[in-house]
């Protein structure tokens, strides 16, 4: 019996989330256009560099992902992605926002 309030408040939390999670969404994929991002990177698909879902996936398991990700995003990125192209760096972009392109990016699953 306990049980089964917790998992509908569980539920409903959940779905509160979503609703939540899809407006940051919208608002996020802006944000990463704005940034210039899409112009090497799509969803789903590897263009210059390789998807965000892919990559999200690679750091699935990694709870150091954020920070890994925002500096490579920051300082740039060569050779993790066997393509002979580098990402540039991205100075311009604060730690903040960079924090928020990395859980982003890691939030971007199949
Ligand atoms: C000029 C093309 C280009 C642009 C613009 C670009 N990227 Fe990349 N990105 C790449 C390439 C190429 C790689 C693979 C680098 C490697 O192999 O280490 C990459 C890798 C990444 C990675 C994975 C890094 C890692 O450590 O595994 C993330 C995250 C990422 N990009 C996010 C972004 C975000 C967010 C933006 C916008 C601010 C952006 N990229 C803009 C080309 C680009």
């Amino acid at each position: 019996m306990k049980l089964r309030i917790l998992s509908c408040a569980f539920v409903l939390a959940a779905s509160g989330m979503d609703g939540v999670y899809a407006e940051e969404s919208a608002a996020m994929t802006d944000f990463v256009r704005g940034n210039g991002c899409f112009s090497c990177h799509s969803a789903t698909e590897k263009i210059v560099g390789p998807s965000f879902q892919s990559i999200s996936s690679k750091y699935a398991d990694d709870k150091d992902a954020v920070p890994a990700l925002v500096q490579s995003i920051k300082n740039g990125s060569v050779g993790k992605w066997s393509s002979r192209v580098a990402m540039p760096p991205h100075q311009n972009i604060s730690n903040e926002d960079l924090t928020r392109l990395a859980k982003w990016v890691l939030s971007q699953k199949t």
